[in-house]
């Protein structure tokens, strides 16, 4: 299949294309680099030994889009896209509202001008909110707390009204839990700007020496060790799952909503051990007061993507560690692995 990528040049954009790739798919990436960075498509070209088109444009300029479907002709669209910072999207809604919501519906109207009719889109665990228990299914009821939870469940409704309408014939939302890791050829990974909010990333810069020591954003909740639990899943097997989804939908001309986590949850201290274990650093810590919006624990059940198309995750989390490790590592310019 021939597959263009909006925000292929991002974190779990890039790792997809490396993994499309791999079984034999051609890539077309569609970036407006907001957030990404510029050697990204080299990187990929080197890791994947194939030349990609990378077209730089921004999802809501419709003829841009149009254009480089038509150059183009794709099978489908994986739809990576948007903004994804809660903190920001709090501070300013419209933005998000703009960057995902209308960036979403002026795609979805390029691809029906260029007669482009199957999706796979990125949504993300956090459409179900404070959940009353874990594992959590996908029939599990969603809930909005905050407005980039509130865009991923409009994205996620538009996608299935089309799907319903017969607009489109195929899509997949695809609910990722909290993707971590990086490539381990070193060449891919994620670049945070500023100081990163999420755990990994953090972690991984205290284990350089550019943080002196991890915050615990609370020791007294109601999970084993006090400390908050989620679903991490390694980006190279959440990149295979695109794939594999992928090929369900174009086959089966069918619309999906599937969960990708590992079902495994593991607490603050629990990644901290395994980076410590992964890596041979040691991570500093002080408990500091709960993250304001923080849930005490979440984890998938992941079976539908296994009964679905096959898929489950193969990494545990100190492959997660050890690959983040040797990608921050090499960013720091630090020789450890
Ligand atoms: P990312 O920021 O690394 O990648 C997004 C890419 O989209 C970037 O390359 C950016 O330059 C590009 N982009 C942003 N706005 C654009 C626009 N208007 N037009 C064209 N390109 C644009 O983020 P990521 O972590 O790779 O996330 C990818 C998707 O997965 C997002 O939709 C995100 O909401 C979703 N998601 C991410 C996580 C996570 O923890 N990383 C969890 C759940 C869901
Ligand atoms: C965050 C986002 C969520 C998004 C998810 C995946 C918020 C409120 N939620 O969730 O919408 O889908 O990332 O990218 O931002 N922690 C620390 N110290 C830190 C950083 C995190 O103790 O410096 C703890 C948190 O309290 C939490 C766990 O680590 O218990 C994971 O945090 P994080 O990586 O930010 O992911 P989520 O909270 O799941």
């Amino acid at each position: 299949m021939r597959v263009l990528l909006t925000g292929g040049a991002g974190y779990i954009g890039s790792h997809t294309a490396a993994a499309l790739a791999e079984r034999g798919h051609e890539i077309v990436i569609l970036d407006n680099f907001a957030n990404a960075e510029r050697d990204v498509p080299a990187r990929l070209e080197r890791l994947t030994g194939k030349k990609i088109p990378i077209i730089e444009a921004d999802i809501r300029d419709v003829p841009a889009v149009v254009a480089a479907l038509r150059e183009h002709p794709v099978d489908a669209v994986i739809h990576f896209a948007a903004l994804k910072a809660v903190g920001e999207s709090e501070a300013d809604p419209l933005l998000y509202y703009d960057m995902n919501i209308i960036g979403t519906i002026r795609l979805l109207q390029a691809m029906q001008e260029a007669n482009v009719t199957r999706i796979v889109f990125s949504s993300s665990a956090t459409v179900y909110g404070q959940p009353d228990s874990s594992p959590i299914l996908e029939d599990f009821p969603t809930r909005v707390e905050n407005i980039y939870g509130r865009t991923k469940l409009v994205m996620e409704d538009l996608i299935r009204d089309l799907a319903r309408t017969k607009k489109l014939k195929a899509a997949a939302n695809l609910r990722y839990f909290n993707p971590v890791g990086a490539h381990p050829s070193g060449q891919i990974g994620e670049t945070p700007r500023g100081v990163p909010n999420n755990l990994m990333p953090y972690v991984s810069q205290v284990a350089t020496g550019e943080r002196p020591h991890l915050r615990v954003f609370g020791n007294d909740y109601d999970t084993p060790d006090g400390t908050g639990v989620r679903d991490y899943i390694h980006v190279v097997d959440l990149a295979e799952a695109h794939a594999l989804a992928l090929e369900h939908i174009v086959t089966n001309d069918v619309s999906i909503t599937v969960n990708l986590g590992t079902g495994e949850g593991t607490s603050v201290l629990q990644l901290v051990t395994a980076f410590e274990t992964a890596t041979g650093r040691t991570i500093p810590i002080v408990i500091a007061p709960r993250r304001p919006g923080d849930v005490s624990s979440y984890y998938a059940n992941p079976a539908l993507a296994e009964q679905t198309f096959g898929w489950r995750a193969k990494l545990n989390v100190e492959d997660m560690c050890r690959d983040s490790w040797r990608w921050q590592a090499s960013r720091a310019g630090i020789n450890d692995i």
